[in-house]
């Protein structure tokens, strides 16, 4: 066994875990991803079928991969080896550790894209008639800088995992998650005000089920696994420093609806503003930076709110970021006994490194596509990591609750403690039918449809 109980960092409070874990759900995902998501697969309806798998997915795994952390005490890899002794049931926490690796490693990219912005979007704002998608493909084909701003990211996500459970991550969780909610607000409300913003509204609000397909349930359940960060071990490790008598129930059930509150809060925020400037919500991954700069050079006082939403993001991408270096950091500490700076600045670097052919992929590296799918690099981590990594995770997550260990045993583990909301019968059969019929359906269904297109 690795660490004993005893000297195991601990969540200061409650709210500790609940900024902590809401940051890390809170990220690219709600703001960047979430909205291009909706605007490529038919806007509500897409909604409706991501809320589904939002609650009966991601919040049982939620649950499930907490008490798995917090009954165990140890990092994803450790907490399985510490569950079922001798068996290879700790390959799903190895499997969640790797997905980490690719993960962080192509985030970085996109945060970096986010904290150039900051200053881009002022060009972007103040050139009359400039060509917005211009200036996102320079910024990107550019070789230098996209790779510099990922160093920075990388660099202030290793700072503050270094610094510890409680003095790194749940202080900069604390300080940084109210800053984003009221930013979030401050943009809703300017985008909803815009003259003609209402058909934004209607786009966004009223579902159209004849663009759905497998492929829309695929997105959907990639796009719920990736925004909850579930399937590859953040909730284990976060988990794992839940003290005993913390609620598990209510405090997952807390950042579920904080993540998902944050998402549509995205759409409100963006879409009403897009359409009422007369733009077109399909732009992809390059929504949020070639069509928001575009609107936002329209609208009274763009910089300001350009500026604000571009710090926006970085902020929410670094709270995700550090759970991400947790998880394999944390894997290290427990089960090799390395030092936690040591930890994370060797691995904060590796991933770095495993990230440049994301970033060069639009430049140097710009002629490779995956075959089949067409996508470029960064994509396909994207794709590999979300659509497949995530959803096995949590497939096998659920699997090994539901027939390995026993739901018994972590029903009791869940309930311990003064609960305000406990689990049972309805948790135990999302988890053992369920779930995994779910994650297995959509995942054949959109497969089949993504190899076939
Ligand atoms: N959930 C984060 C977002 O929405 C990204 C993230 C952080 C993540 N940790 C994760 C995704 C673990 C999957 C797994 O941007």
């Amino acid at each position: 066994m690795g660490d004993s109980k005893g000297n195991r960092e601990h969540w200061a409070s409650r709210a500790g875990f609940i900024l902590a874990a809401a940051g890390s759900a809170i990220g690219l995902g709600n703001i960047w991803r979430f909205p291009y998501m909706t605007g490529e697969n038919g806007g509500a309806a897409f909604i409706v079928i991501y809320l589904l798998a939002v609650f009966l997915l991601g919040y049982p795994l939620m649950v499930n991969e907490t008490v798995l952390g917090r009954v165990s005490q140890r990092d994803p890899v450790g907490a399985f080896k510490a569950l079922a002794p001798g068996s290879p049931w700790w390959l799903v926490g190895a499997l969640g550790v790797f997905t980490g690796f690719i993960i962080l490693s192509y985030y970085i990219v996109v945060a970096g894209w986010a904290m150039a912005y900051i200053y881009k979007v002022v060009i972007a704002v103040c050139t009359p008639g400039i060509n917005h998608e211009a200036v996102f493909k320079s910024h990107i084909t550019g070789v230098w800088e996209p790779i510099i701003w990922a160093a920075v990211f990388m660099i202030l996500t290793i700072g503050i995992i270094a610094a510890g459970v409680v003095d790194g991550i749940q202080r900069w969780s604390l300080i940084l998650m109210p800053v984003l909610f009221v930013i979030m607000i401050i943009l809703i409300i300017r985008s909803v005000t815009l003259p003609g913003a209402s058909e934004g509204l209607v786009y966004y609000l009223k579902p159209d089920f004849s663009e759905v397909s497998g492929r829309t349930f695929l997105a959907a359940l990639a796009q719920a696994f990736f925004s909850l960060s579930l399937g590859m071990g953040v909730f284990i490790t976060y988990g794992s420093y839940l003290k005993d008598h913390d609620e598990i129930p209510i405090s997952t059930a807390w950042v579920v609806s904080l993540d998902t509150m944050v998402a549509l809060m995205a759409g409100f925020a963006i879409f009403p503003a897009v359409f009422a400037l007369g733009f077109q919500p399909g732009a992809g991954p390059g929504l949020v930076f070639i069509t928001l700069p575009a609107v936002f050079a329209q609208m009274p006082l763009g910089m300001f709110f350009g500026i604000l939403f571009f710090i926006l993001l970085a902020i929410a991408a670094l709270t995700s970021s550090i759970s991400l270096l947790e998880v394999v950091t944390a894997w290290l500490i427990d089960e090799k006994g390395w030092p936690r700076k040591k930890a994370a600045a060797l691995m904060g670097l590796i991933m770095f490194i495993v990230g440049l052919p994301a970033a060069l992929g639009y430049n140097v590296l710009s002629g490779v596509s995956f075959p089949i799918l067409g996508t470029d690099i960064l994509d396909t981590y994207d794709w590999f990591a979300n659509s497949v990594f995530l959803p096995l995770g949590g497939f096998f997550a659920a699997i090994f609750t539901g027939y390995i260990w026993g739901t018994n045993k972590a029903i009791n583990e869940a309930n311990k403690g003064k609960t305000s909301l406990s689990i049972g019968t309805l948790w135990r059969f999302l988890i053992r039918y369920i779930v995994p019929l779910l994650i297995a359906g959509i995942m054949m269904m959109g497969m089949y449809d993504s190899f076939t297109k």
